[in-house]
């Protein structure tokens, strides 16, 4: 059974195998969290983003960490949905975010990792809903990771969060 946490911080500090970036189709960096993971892990990341993208919403491709500190191995990069008021499967596409990194985590061996809170910045998707994806997400998918941070960067993200996860202890 999957441990979740839920903590407060810079996604770029975290002590895990893995991170998840926010990022955009292109995987060569952006602002926001994306913006922060490349600025950590130098310019060799968006080399590598560049060589493999472009990726496709809700799918989730891995690079190495480059200059990010151990243990930190791999940087998952995630596309996550922009929101559009909700009719556009927007939901679904955010719940396959964390599906695939997921997914990719295992087929890399990670047994820990890092979400921030795909989405909610940039691409608008309200925070309290992305939370309860995340959790319910994260929980319903089989998976050989054995630890789940979830970092939130502010306290209203950090509060939907931790409601998330009481909801469905
Ligand atoms: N650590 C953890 N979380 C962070 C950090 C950080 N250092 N910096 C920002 N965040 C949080 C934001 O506060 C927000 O809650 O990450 C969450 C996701 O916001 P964005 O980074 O804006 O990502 P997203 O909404 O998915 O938009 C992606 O923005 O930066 C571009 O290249 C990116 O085009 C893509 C789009």
């Amino acid at each position: 059974m999957v441990e979740i946490e839920v903590v407060m911080g810079d996604i770029t500090r975290e002590n895990v195998d893995a991170i998840v970036t926010a990022a955009n189709e292109s995987l060569l960096g952006g602002g926001g969290v994306d913006g922060a993971v490349h600025r950590a892990a130098g310019p060799r990341l968006a080399q590598a983003g560049g060589a493999i993208g472009p990726c496709e919403p809700g799918n989730a491709m891995a690079t190495p960490a480059f200059d990010l500190d151990p243990p930190v191995r791999h940087i998952i990069h995630a596309v996550g949905p922009v929101w559009e008021g909700g009719g556009h499967g927007e939901a679904d596409v955010l719940a396959s975010c964390y599906r695939r990194s997921l997914q990719v985590a295992d087929e890399l061996g990670v047994r820990s990792i890092a979400f921030p809170a795909i989405a909610t910045g940039v691409y608008g998707y309200p925070a309290d809903q992305a939370a309860r994806i995340a959790v319910a997400t994260i929980k319903s998918t089989p998976t050989s990771v054995h630890r789940v941070r979830l970092v939130a960067f502010d306290e209203d993200t950090r509060q939907h969060l931790q409601a998330a996860m009481a909801a469905t202890a």
